[in-house]
Formats: structure tokens, sequence, C-alpha cells
């Protein structure tokens, strides 16, 4: 199938997921409000690819963070709460992402994608 829908209901704050779409992991985190704030103060001149917070989740549901959970250096799977940032580090060649998945330090070259997705309600997503 080409799209998924997803039942956020029973993921608590500082929990995540991983589902599977489209034969790839597809991280689905519900950020803490000190991950949220992290995110945000980071200024667009440190990040390696700018993108702002905003840009990485859907306006009023900026809790939500729903990446495809595949490194951008060379494919490896990240591994969740963890690295410099606090958010996903790739141990296969020590990429570190931030409580946005965004690219802070090590050999990925990008942010980790951000999937089409959109809210059916609260707490209904549909992936693709
Ligand atoms: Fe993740 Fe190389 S594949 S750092």
């Amino acid at each position: 199938l080409a799209s998924i829908e997803l039942d956020l209901s029973s993921i608590e704050v500082g929990q995540s997921v991983t589902v599977k779409w489209r034969g790839k992991p597809v991280f689905v985190r519900r950020r803490t409000a000190s991950e949220i704030e992290e995110a945000k103060a980071v200024p667009l001149e440190d990040l390696k690819d700018p993108q702002s917070d905003a840009e990485r989740v859907k306006e009023g549901h900026e809790e939500w963070l729903v990446m495809i959970g595949v490194c951008t250096h060379l494919g490896c799977i990240p591994v969740g709460e963890a690295g410099d940032y606090k958010g996903w580090f790739c141990p296969c060649h020590g990429s570190h992402y931030d409580t946005a998945g965004r690219i802070r330090k090590g050999p990925a070259p990008e942010n980790l994608i951000v999937p089409d997705y959109a809210f059916l309600s609260d707490t209904l997503i549909k992936i693709g």
C-alpha cells in the first residue's frame, strides 16, 4: 500500500514508535516540551542543512515529529534519544541528529527526511 494510517493516541510524551512504510522505517516521536524548545532555539546558521523546526513539523502539532528512519549518509538506521544533541545517533559512522532530526555533526549531508503525511484528526495521521 502506498499510504498508511497511524493512531497516535497510545503514544505518550517522550515516546517514539517505529512503523514500516514502503519498506522503510518511519520514526514517529511525541516530543517533550524541552525537546521542542531546544529545537526551536537553534540558529539556522548553525545547521548544515538549514531548516527551522517549524518546517519539519505540522502547524498546531509541534510535538509530533515524523521522519524516515534512514541515515542520509549511507542508509543505516539511527538510534533514538542518543548522540550529542539528544535526538538520534547513527552508529555506522557517527552522525548526530538533533531533536528535530536535523544533522548536527558527522558525515550525513542532510536532515532525516520528513515524508509526506497529514493529520486526519488530532490522533490520526496518514503517511504517504
Ligand atoms: Fe549513518 Fe554513515 S550511514 S553515519
